[in-house]
């Protein structure tokens, strides 16, 4: 896999402030990452950075193999920021007409179909932007960010106001685009949709990465140490008293055929397996509980800030 975005040791010092502080991430080709993080963290002045749109203090920026460079990276980049930026007296296709023409594509009547039909917006082409929801907009926002078909997508949370549903809409979007190969860069603070859709993360503190890696290996790392098993037929009860006994087991719920349970480290998954086929139990599944992101995210913040 190639990188698409490299931040190495990126330090953004601002009136006087740390507003980041070595701040390094990799986000390979065809990734969705998720940039998490409290208010005021970071987020918006890494992407800013990444961008070209401010000069870092210190450190490296690279974007498809390449030190960054504004005029190269309007071609490969699109983005959303926190404003879209989009022209409330004009029409969906006007906007996009208007963003086509600075991006310099031709054949743009086709392009601009192509994009509102990628986007759900096909019917209300013609409606002013003035008369949109804000899942509307921020669909649009996405289009005009699209228009001229860049590798790289980078939005500072697309999904910031957006009632339950349009969010689906706009993740649908972002899903679409990763599957046809593209690079989606997001903020958000909707960890629930970060655990969903995005195959990396990471997550910023007071201008300092705490937590940077593939979703799902940072989850099995922080599971908790609960067990879910499941077995052909319930457990009687005098083996549910049995295994109360074993070191360091805790039931926490037995429910027909489920058990979940935490374990110690004096015993392991494999030791509950034994002891319950031992007893003719028959273990249909056993799988440890993950963590959410939502978990990661909050007992990393309170590492960093107990109390
Ligand atoms: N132009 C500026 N001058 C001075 N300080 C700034 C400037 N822009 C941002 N900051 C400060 O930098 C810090 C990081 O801000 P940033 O907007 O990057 O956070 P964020 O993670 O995007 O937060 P949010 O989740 O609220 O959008 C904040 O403390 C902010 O006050
Ligand atoms: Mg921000």
């Amino acid at each position: 896999m190639s990188n698409a975005i490299t931040l190495e040791d990126v330090s953004k010092k601002l009136g006087g402030r740390q507003i980041l502080n070595k701040v390094s991430f990799t986000i390979e080709t065809g990734d969705i990452f998720g940039y998490l993080g409290p208010n005021g963290a970071g987020k918006t002045t890494t992407i800013r950075i990444l961008l070209g749109l401010m000069l870092p203090t210190a450190g490296r920026i690279s974007l498809l193999g390449k030190n960054i460079n504004i005029d190269e990276n309007r071609r490969h980049v699109g983005f959303v920021l926190e404003t879209d930026g989009l022209y409330d007296q004009m029409s969906a296709q006007d906007n996009l007409a208007f963003y086509g023409k600075l991006y310099g594509i031709t054949r743009s009547a086709e392009r601009i179909q192509e994009i509102l039909s990628l986007v759900r917006l096909k019917d209300r082409a013609k409606d002013k932007v003035a008369a949109y929801s804000k899942g509307m907009r921020q669909r649009l926002a996405l289009a005009r960010a699209m228009i001229h078909d860049p590798e790289i997508l980078v939005l500072d949370e697309p999904t910031a106001g957006v009632d339950p549903t349009g969010q689906v809409e706009v993740r649908q979007i972002i899903l679409d685009m990763a599957a046809r190969g593209k690079t989606i860069f997001f903020s958000s603070h909707n960890l629930d949709e970060v655990q969903r859709i995005c195959n990396r993360i990471a997550l910023i503190n007071r201008g300092v990465i705490q937590l940077y890696g593939e979703t799902e290996q940072l989850q099995r790392q922080m599971s908790k140490s609960e067990v879910l098993l499941e077995t052909s037929a319930a457990i009687p009860e005098t083996v549910l008293n049995e295994l109360r006994g074993l070191p360091g087991i805790n039931i926490i719920e037995v429910e027909d055929r489920t058990i979940r349970l935490s374990s110690g480290d004096n015993t392991g998954i494999p030791d509950i397996i034994e002891f319950l086929v031992k007893k003719n139990i028959r273990i249909e599944q056993a799988k440890r509980r993950e963590a959410s992101v939502e978990e990661i995210y909050t007992s990393i913040l309170k590492e960093v800030e107990p109390g």
